[in-house]
């Protein structure tokens, strides 16, 4: 039996650079997220549910438990000191702190604490998402290059999921582990040694309702799922549930793609790239599979705000592969929808 915190440790006195102060965060993400885990087991029972009345950066009204799941994050973070800078979904502005050690610190973190909080009241699987970057400068002074790294700086990117049972799923670019979370302990033991997509999934996630709003490319690729051809398994299955991490680890557990593309009504979806698109990708590629904007590599990207949002094509690789090879046969789309957002 092996423990989140063990395994960290033993990965990281691997390295040979390695002072603990990376393990020391990634417990502390697991300490704040065994506290976020009790508050959502109890949410119906201690008036946490339903809205907190505020609005966040994205226009996008906060739930109690997005606040309440925030303030532990940053609360864990302060504390374990190894964190110069947050950057967070549910805060406008990048997170700074006011002593000198934690400005003093290596790592950046970016966070979405509550990820698919509309379905918190309904009982169905929730999550965190959080990548971390390495700051790039030293000293207390954080720079805008240690804030807007791309992609492919990132040190770690992981995910909670708060489902029937909770577990932790990270990598450091060295496999994907996951790890679950025994509530009689109070321990994340590791139970998903080296985790995979299958080349070719069967599931297709997108929120279909949207349907009349989505590129050809989409559309096409939609339809192909759908087609009769018992040679490829075809008809996929449809399964979506409207959390990111929720849809996104069932899909990495039985093979399948996940789609949130821009519309014409949101021509970069819906989905920030910071703290959701970039960790995830990097998961995605580090268990075999394959995550793009619907025409280039996510973790390419470099991003101009904390913010920014960005479509979303990540899952098992056959399956991403041909979704954007179905937007590229229809890129007139792409210039009408995206292109003209993005520069
Ligand atoms: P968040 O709760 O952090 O704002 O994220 C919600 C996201 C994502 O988790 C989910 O996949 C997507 O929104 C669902 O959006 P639709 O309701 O538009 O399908
Ligand atoms: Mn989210
Ligand atoms: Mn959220």
């Amino acid at each position: 039996m092996k423990t989140l915190v063990e395994f960290v440790w033993e990965q990281q006195e691997n390295l040979n650079y390695a002072t603990g102060e990376f393990s020391r965060l990634l417990n502390d993400i697991g300490i704040a997220a065994k506290i976020v885990n009790r508050d959502i087991n109890r949410a119906g029972l201690s008036s946490v549910l339903g809205f907190e009345g505020s609005v966040n950066v994205q226009g996008e009204s906060q739930k109690k438990l997005d606040v309440i799941a925030n303030n532990e994050f940053i609360k864990a973070l302060r504390s374990g000191k190894q964190c110069a800078a947050i950057i967070s979904e549910e805060n406008e502005d990048v997170v700074l702190f006011d002593d000198e050690t934690t400005r003093n610190a290596k790592y950046i973190v970016a966070i979405d604490p509550l990820d698919g909080s509309s379905n918190i009241e309904v009982n169905v699987p929730i999550g965190t998402i959080f990548a971390i970057y390495k700051r790039k400068s030293v000293g207390t002074t954080i720079t805008r290059e240690d804030i807007l790294q791309a992609g492919d700086d990132l040190v770690c990117g992981g995910y909670v999921i708060y489902g029937s049972s909770t577990m932790l799923v990270y990598t450091t670019g060295n496999g994907v582990n996951g790890f679950t979370y025994d509530p009689t302990c109070g321990l994340f033991i590791l139970s998903h040694e080296n985790m995979k997509f299958a080349e070719d999934g069967g599931i297709y996630s997108i929120n279909e309702a949207n349907y009349i709003y989505f590129p050809a490319g989409v559309k096409k690729y939609i339809k192909f799922c759908q087609e009769d051809d018992p040679a490829t398994n075809r008809p996929y299955t449809t399964r979506y549930i409207g959390s990111l991490v929720a849809d996104f680890h069932r899909n990495l557990i039985r093979g399948g793609i996940y789609i949130y593309p821009g519309t014409l009504k949101n021509p970069l979806g819906k989905l920030r790239l910071m703290y959701e698109c970039v960790p995830m990708a990097f998961i995605a590629e580090q268990a075999g599979g394959m995550a793009s904007d619907g025409f280039q590599r996510i973790l390419d990207m470099h991003p101009k705000d904390i913010h920014q949002r960005c479509p979303l094509f990540i899952g098992s690789k056959n399956m991403v592969e041909k979704a954007e090879k179905m937007m590229h046969e229809h890129s007139h789309d792409y210039v009408k929808i995206y292109a003209a957002e993005k520069n």
